[in-house]
């Protein structure tokens, strides 16, 4: 843990800049910005520190969970449709070895057949789908936990 407390990334893949464009039922209507902003606020109130990652080049995401380890504690991560096929994503996280929570704002388990898998079944302590963006504060809850039972 670095002096300033525990960082935790938070990151978002291919699609999730649209936030806002795509379908409100599914997504909601908070853009990209708008729900970092509220997920700061969050973590903040539980003392976690935050940065934000979120790009739509599969490499990119994959180079960012190399650089991760050592540099933050834990990671949210809503890979997008790259969670239902994108192996190299797990294998970057595998290396990334940190406490991970996979977060969807959908309900996947309860759509289309194809969303129903997940790449990184088994790497993450969590995972939570289908609450929108409320999902994101039971994620940095269960975090704090992970990450204060990690410590303890
Ligand atoms: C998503 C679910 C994925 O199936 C989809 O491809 C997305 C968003 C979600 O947050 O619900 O892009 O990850």
């Amino acid at each position: 843990m670095s002096p300033e407390g525990m960082h935790v990334e938070v990151m978002h893949g291919v699609n999730l800049d649209q936030l806002g464009r795509r379908d409100p039922l599914l997504y909601g209507t908070l853009t990209l910005p708008e729900l970092e902003r509220q997920v700061e606020a969050h973590a903040r109130a539980l003392g976690l520190r935050t940065s934000f990652f979120q790009t739509n080049y599969e490499g990119a995401f994959v180079e960012r969970l190399h650089a991760l380890r050592g540099e933050a504690d834990g990671i949210v991560l809503n890979p997008g449709a790259w969670g239902h096929y994108a192996w190299a994503i797990r294998d970057a996280l595998e290396i990334a070895a940190l406490p991970t929570l996979e977060i969807h704002l959908s309900d996947v388990k309860n759509r289309e057949q194809w969303r129903r898998v997940s790449v990184l079944d088994g790497l993450c302590f969590a995972t939570i789908s289908g609450r929108g963006p409320a999902g994101y504060a039971d994620a940095l809850a269960l975090m704090r936990e992970e990450l204060d039972r990690r410590a303890s």
